[in-house]
């Protein structure tokens, strides 16, 4: 056997032992590029490589608030190709789900906003989307919620969505509307993403304590740049075991004695520890579903 089959094999072993409560798990973009989503970073198929027709002064600008509030246009661009609906979940994503239904998920910590762990079926109360997603949006000015359905028309048309709410003063600037009346010039709606320049939800700090009862932690398709969601790595006590499933090293990962460094494709180590586990059958179902 190989280096990695070993390590497979052993974090397998350790999943079926007594000691492996607590799953958790840290994700990013890398599990949700055999959909067809791009990640960010990777050099030629990441998002911010491949962003020169939007004309931004650099790649993470389309994500920051202060830029949108300025020029939403390049984000409402993006929008349309990175809309969930045209994606189906992956292997990863379907191995995540059985890690929940056999009680072994604590909590499913995702960086990503394309809702495919919530779609492959993994428990809403188990998944913190630490960086929001598309499935909700509001006035960035007055907070006021949006209609959903208005939403995906407007992305689908490329249109620029504002706030509905007669009240909302936007930004306090004026324009002139269809009747020449000068008028406050209501707030921008954006997705429930956060954007660089915007906290993370209050359920990702209250859930940050309950890593100290993590007994493995497995990192998978993620480059752990952003903080603070890639200080969670460091987090969990020493006793927990710890895993990268990537296709470089990342972070610490790999620091402590006992960290586990698979490289390589997730779908394709998940589908060699399912086996190691002898869930093989089950995952395929459940991918298939
Ligand atoms: P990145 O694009 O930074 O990193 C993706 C990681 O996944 C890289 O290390 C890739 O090598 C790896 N990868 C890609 N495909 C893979 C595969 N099939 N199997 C295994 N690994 C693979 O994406 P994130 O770390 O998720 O934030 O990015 C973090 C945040 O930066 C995002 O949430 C987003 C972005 O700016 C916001 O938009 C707020």
């Amino acid at each position: 056997a190989n280096a990695r089959g070993d390590d497979i094999a052993s974090l397998a072993r350790y999943m079926q032992s007594k000691t492996c409560r607590n799953v958790f798990l840290m994700l990013g973009a890398g599990i949700s590029t055999a959909a067809g989503i791009p990640d960010f970073r990777s050099p030629d198929t990441g998002l911010y490589a491949n962003l020169a027709r939007l004309n931004l002064p650099y790649p993470e600008a389309v994500f920051e608030i202060n830029f949108f509030r300025r020029h939403p246009e390049p984000f409402y661009m993006l929008a349309k190709e990175l809309y969930p609906g045209k994606f189906r979940p992956t292997l990863t994503h379907s191995f995540v789900r059985l890690l929940a239904s056999k009680s072994l998920l604590h909590t499913c910590f995702t960086q990503n906003i394309d809702t495919l762990e919530r779609r492959a079926g993994v428990p809403a109360g188990k998944i913190i989307e630490a960086h929001g997603s598309f499935a909700t949006q509001r006035c960035i000015e007055c907070k006021r919620p949006y209609d959903d359905e208005k939403m995906k028309k407007a992305v689908k048309e490329g249109s620029i969505p504002r706030c509905e709410n007669a009240k909302c003063k936007g930004t306090g600037k004026t324009r002139r509307n269809e009747f020449g009346e000068e008028e406050k010039e209501r707030g921008l709606v954006k997705p429930d993403i956060v954007f660089f320049g915007e906290g993370l939800p209050d359920e990702f700090h209250r859930a940050i304590p309950t890593l100290r009862e993590a007994d493995l932690l497995i990192v998978m398709g993620t480059s752990l740049t952003v903080r603070p969601f890639a200080m969670l790595a460091e987090l969990v006590r020493e006793g927990c075991l710890r895993v990268l499933i990537n296709l470089e090293k990342v972070g610490d990962l790999g620091d402590r004695e006992d960290d586990i460094v698979c490289l390589g494709k997730c779908d394709e180590i998940v589908q060699e520890l399912a086996r190691e586990l002898g869930w093989e059958e089950e995952l395929q179902k459940a991918w298939e579903a």
